[in-house]
């Protein structure tokens, strides 16, 4: 009897949530455009222009950025911008931009539209997750070193760039992220357009990525921060002086 009671109570509250669609929400039936209009409005308006045409000293035109950087300062969370910084930084992106669900991809992808819209610029790759991870990881290494090492360190363990500036660790970029920063060249980083670097040479400069990355849990257990010789050098000095003075004591004992 509770227990129907419970079902019962369970099922009218599911039915009422899928059934009432919730305020403030943008029809899933929309146009992609018409879409991305309604979500541009509410979370990019007030800094970007109603035109996309820019704001002074709050965000810079968006006119022919194309749905590429869109979809990489969005879906990595540096949009919408909370607060100015001397770079917008990586944060989780809020749930109606999260590429990791349905609904987030959905709003991505209208946003990008309505933005590539305005004067075109660079689209996104076609295809997604694997199918941007190129078969060849050496010869993504020999790129990744000549064209991004330089800022982001061998591994894409990332590194600091001038006036407050810096190249982010790589550890966290999907293949999709990966793709389009490089087709973008946000802030101080550079474009790497077609021409410069073909889909294939990125696809594998992202395979070199995610390999490092993979290796990079140190087999030892503990990589101490992975900031090189001084921190090991300054471990094997803590542990290892004081077992020198034991085994010195420990033969002066014994002599
Ligand atoms: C509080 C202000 C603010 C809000 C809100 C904001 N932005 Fe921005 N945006 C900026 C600033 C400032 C920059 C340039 C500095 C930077 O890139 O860190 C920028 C840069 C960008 C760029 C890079 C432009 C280029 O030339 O490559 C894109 C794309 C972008 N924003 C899209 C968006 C979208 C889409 C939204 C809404 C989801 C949004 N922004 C919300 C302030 C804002
Ligand atoms: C001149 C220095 C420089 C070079 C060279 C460079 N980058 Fe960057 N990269 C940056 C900076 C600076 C940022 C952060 C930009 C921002 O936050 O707006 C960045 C951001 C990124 C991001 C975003 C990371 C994240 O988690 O959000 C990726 C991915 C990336 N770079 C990949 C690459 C790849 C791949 C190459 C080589 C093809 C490369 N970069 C070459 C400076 C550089």
């Amino acid at each position: 009897m509770a227990l129907g009671l419970l079902l019962g109570l369970l099922t009218t509250g599911t039915a009422y949530a899928v059934l009432v669609p919730a305020p403030q929400r943008v029809s899933a039936e929309a146009p992609l455009v018409e879409r991305g209009e309604a979500l541009y409005r509410r979370s990019c308006l007030t800094c970007h222009g109603s035109a996309l045409q820019g704001v002074p000293d709050r965000g810079p035109s968006l006119i022919g950025v194309g749905e590429a950087a869109t979809y990489f300062q969005v879906s990595t969370g540096r949009m919408p911008l909370a607060r100015s910084t001397a770079q917008a930084e990586r944060k989780p992106p809020p749930p109606e931009f999260d590429p990791g669900t349905e609904e987030g991809r959905r709003n991505l992808a209208a946003l990008g539209a309505y933005v590539q819209a305005h004067g075109g610029g660079p689209r996104r790759p076609e295809g997604s997750g694997a199918a941007l991870v190129g078969p060849d990881t050496a010869r993504g290494g020999k790129l990744f070193r000549s064209n991004c090492s330089q800022c982001h360190n061998f591994t894409g363990r990332g590194g600091v760039l001038a006036a407050g500036k810096f190249a982010p660790n790589l550890h966290d970029a999907t293949p999709e992220q990966l793709y389009t920063a490089m087709l973008t060249g946000p802030q101080a980083m550079p474009v790497f357009s077609d021409r410069e670097l073909s889909p294939g040479e990125k696809a594998d400069i992202i395979a070199y990525v995610l390999e490092v990355r993979g290796q990079r849990n140190a087999p030892g257990g503990f990589n101490l921060g992975e900031w090189g010789p001084t921190t090991e050098g300054f471990v094997v000095f803590l542990l290892g002086v004081p077992a020198l003075i034991g085994v010195a004591l420990w033969l002066g004992a014994r002599a």
